[in-house]
């Protein structure tokens, strides 16, 4: 009987053993290899990076419908829906109160056509829908949140024509993360309808090594906040501090479950129109949620030629799904490189420096032959560069990036 055990246990070990091996969280981050089976998901959902707009960034607590179907009108105008930004997400302070039943309704004041009228508008312009909540008994800014009611609300947003729930993490008290997101993944499960699970615990209880098989993106930090560097108010931090932050965690994004270093704030005016180029580089290197956070509806040449770089956009969407990675920094000067489906490469230089640089980046580095011949191409200036053997530098201006497409 014990012998009889003992086999079965040891055939199960065996059995498991690959998939223990691949969800072990690696004592060097840099040595786990990226899942990359599309099957390995919570739900099949975002096979790539979710692409939408959210109305935090520039609207916070300010928002009603007729803001979020002028953006909706803007996203097809502008040319983003073409472009790939599919969801239009509201974020806090849409709610009013729970209903006699407990059923969650939506602030009269601010959404008086209610929310399912409004997901109607979204979904007739071809676009998704998504709506946020919080795990705890009030979100962020103080309204309901979904601790007790998870199958009830799953359930109202299914109605209402929920594509995206943002779930974020406010007044949770002791409960446990992985419990709490697991649970509203079950319930949206339950419902039928699929709904892509934007898990917003801030890198708290470590998500990368629980959420991929909950939902399907998970953020890595503190709140984004429309500057260059630094940590703001106790909670937020400058963007190229949120990419250090998000960095190291590539082998954990895959497709179908990505990291999610915050909301786009490309547009919010903050930052000088290079500094946006780069953040918008950075976040496609990273295969980064591309989620704009600006006012669509108003937005100028600038921003929407940021916004809309088909080719930038394309390395964040590349089908491989690998989150690209810093291959190397010498002080200011950083390269960062992305490995691409059909064997290419995008890569990063990029200036973190208050004065221009040269920065090279050697194909060795990439895993090239050194005197290997690679095509190039710029792809902000979309200009093919020609060939190049063994290493490629450039002039890069103060807080500038050169985006690069390396390929046989
Ligand atoms: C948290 C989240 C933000 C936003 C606000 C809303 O701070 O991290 O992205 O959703 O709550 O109150």
């Amino acid at each position: 009987m014990v012998r009889a055990n003992a086999a079965a246990l040891a055939a199960l070990l065996i059995a498991i053993a690959p998939v223990l091996a691949q969800d072990a969280p690696p004592s060097d981050p840099n040595r786990l290899r990226p899942s990359l089976d599309p099957k390995r998901t919570a739900n099949g959902l975002a096979l790539t990076p979710p692409m939408g707009w959210n109305s935090w960034n520039k609207f916070g607590c300010n928002v009603d419908e007729a803001t979020v179907r002028g953006v909706a009108d803007a996203m097809v105008s502008a040319g983003m829906k073409d472009a790939g930004y599919h969801y239009v997400v509201i974020d806090d302070c849409w709610h009013g109160a729970r209903d006699a039943d407990g059923f969650i309704t939506a602030d009269a004041k601010k959404f008086p056509s209610g929310i399912k009228a409004l997901a109607d508008y979204i979904h007739a312009r071809g676009l998704k829908f998504g709506i946020y909540s919080d795990a705890g008994t009030v979100t962020c800014g103080g309204r309901p949140g979904s601790q007790g009611h998870e199958y009830q609300d799953a359930i109202t947003y299914a109605r209402w024509g929920v594509d995206y729930l943002k779930y974020d993490w406010c007044s949770t008290g002791s409960r446990n993360a992985e419990e709490a997101y697991a649970l509203m993944a079950d319930a949206l499960r339950s419902t039928g309808r699929d709904i892509t699970l934007s898990i917003c615990e801030w890198g708290t209880n470590k998500p990368w090594l629980w959420a991929s098989k909950i939902g399907n993106l998970w953020r890595t930090t503190g709140d984004i906040t429309d500057k260059w560097e630094g940590k703001h108010n106790g909670y937020a931090w400058g963007v190229a501090s949120i990419a250090d932050m998000n960095e190291p965690l590539w082998p954990y994004a895959g497709p179908g479950h990505w990291n999610d270093p915050d909301m786009l704030e490309v547009g919010n005016g903050g930052l000088s129109t290079v500094e946006y180029r780069a953040h918008f580089s950075l976040w496609a290197m990273m295969a980064a949620p591309l989620i704009a956070g600006n006012d669509i509806a108003n937005m100028d040449e600038a921003t929407r030629s940021i916004l809309l770089n088909r080719e930038v956009i394309a390395v964040d969407q590349d089908s491989l799904g690998v989150q690209g990675r810093r291959i190397s920094k010498r002080g200011d000067r950083e390269v960062w490189a992305k490995p691409l489906a059909g064997g290419g490469h995008a890569i990063l230089l990029f200036n973190r420096g208050k004065t221009s640089a040269s920065i090279k980046v050697d194909w060795a580095q990439l895993g090239y032959a050194r005197g290997a011949e690679k095509q190039l191409r710029d792809i902000w200036a979309h200009r093919d560069l020609g060939r190049a053997s063994g290493s490629w530098s450039a002039t890069v201006a103060s807080h500038d990036v050169v985006m690069l497409k390396v390929q046989s």
